[in-house]
């Protein structure tokens, strides 16, 4: 397939670049490298075009290359600036999708994959962990309420104009070449503290979990999405599994073989105390699931921060 990855120069992209690749697709990634950078993906063996997805020039681009499928990664990721500057947010998230979905209607593209992600659920009671896709959407953030947006324009998109979607909302990704801005961002800024030698703060009582899930495991299920059959709606991918911070700092003492004792600061508000979401309906509709352990990918990101720190 030729498919289009935009934001394919940022974390998660780095990921799936490679790994579509190596399944001998024709891979294009459009980024503006805002966040993304170059050296995250390999010297050669796909085509680079460094654009703005907001711009006129980049739709008709990308109309132009008749893609088979595009995976729309790029974005802003961070769920504070989105809160600070709701207008920035929206045209980034909004507007640079809405210009995507156009290119992809005039030029026929056959399905697009969207990143979406916990964030749509929102603060939801703990007896319903670990959440479902049928539970309604209410986000608590202006990044939350840009995801649920774009989900309905792919809604709209398909009822009106045919075109196909899969929507994945990934839990708290980590993994090799993670900025620490973003999502998820507690384990990458661990794991740079672990492979200097520094001690680690987590903020609150430490019971507080998220469901970590490999940037590698991601990329996998976004493969799968572009060939499911089970397509226009949502799929969570996660690990359906909640690790405390607690847990976490055991765990990274576990890949560096010494205890780690950190410090413990005043809980951040606006922080929720437990997030998990159900990975089923990714299991029998995208026959994915998640395989690499947390001890496992916390080795991989550590040596990764230390090699590139060294
Ligand atoms: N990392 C997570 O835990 C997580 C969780 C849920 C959802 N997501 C979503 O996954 C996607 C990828 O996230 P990531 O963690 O890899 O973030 P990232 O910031 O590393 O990647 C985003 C990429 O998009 C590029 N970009 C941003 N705005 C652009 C624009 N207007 N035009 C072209 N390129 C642009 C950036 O340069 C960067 O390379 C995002 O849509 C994010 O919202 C991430």
């Amino acid at each position: 397939m030729k498919i289009l990855v935009t934001g394919g120069a940022g974390f998660i992209g780095s990921h799936l670049v490679r790994q579509l690749m190596e399944l001998g697709h024709e891979v294009v990634v459009l980024d503006n490298l805002s966040t993304g950078a170059r050296e995250h993906l390999p010297a050669g063996g796909f085509t680079f075009w460094q654009m703005d997805d907001r711009e006129a020039a980049a739709r008709e681009k990308i109309a132009a290359g008749h893609f088979d499928a595009i995976v729309h990664l790029a974005g802003q990721t961070m769920v504070d600036a989105s809160i600070r500057d709701p207008h920035f947010d929206a045209a980034e998230n909004v507007m640079g999708t809405v210009n995507v979905l156009e290119a992809a209607r005039e030029s026929g593209v056959s399905r697009v994959i969207f990143a979406s992600t916990a964030a749509a659920y929102g603060d939801v009671t703990e007896d319903l962990l670990p959440l479902r896709e049928e539970l309604r959407l209410a986000p608590l953030s202006f990044y939350g309420l840009t995801k649920v947006t774009v989900e309905h324009y792919l809604d709209l998109y398909h009822e009106l104009y045919g075109l196909d979607y899969v929507v994945l909302r990934f839990a708290n990704v980590y993994g090799e070449r993670q900025g620490d801005k973003g999502e998820g961002g507690v384990i990458s800024i661990f794991a740079k503290r672990v492979a200097r030698g520094e001690g680690l703060t987590i903020f609150g009582d430490g019971g507080q979990t998220r469901d970590f899930i490999y940037a590698g495991d991601i990329a996998r299920g976004i493969c799968r999405a572009l060939v499911t059959e089970k397509v226009n709606t949502a799929y969570n991918l996660s690990t359906q599994t909640e690790t405390s911070l607690k847990e976490l700092v055991e765990i990274f003492g576990q890949v560096e073989g010494r205890a780690l004792v950190p410090a413990y600061k005043e809980a951040r508000e606006g922080d929720i105390y437990r997030s998990m979401l159900a990975n089923e309906k990714a299991k029998t509709g995208l026959g994915w699931e998640p395989e690499v352990s947390l001890t496992e990918g916390l080795r991989r990101t550590v040596a990764y921060f230390r090699s590139a720190e060294a």
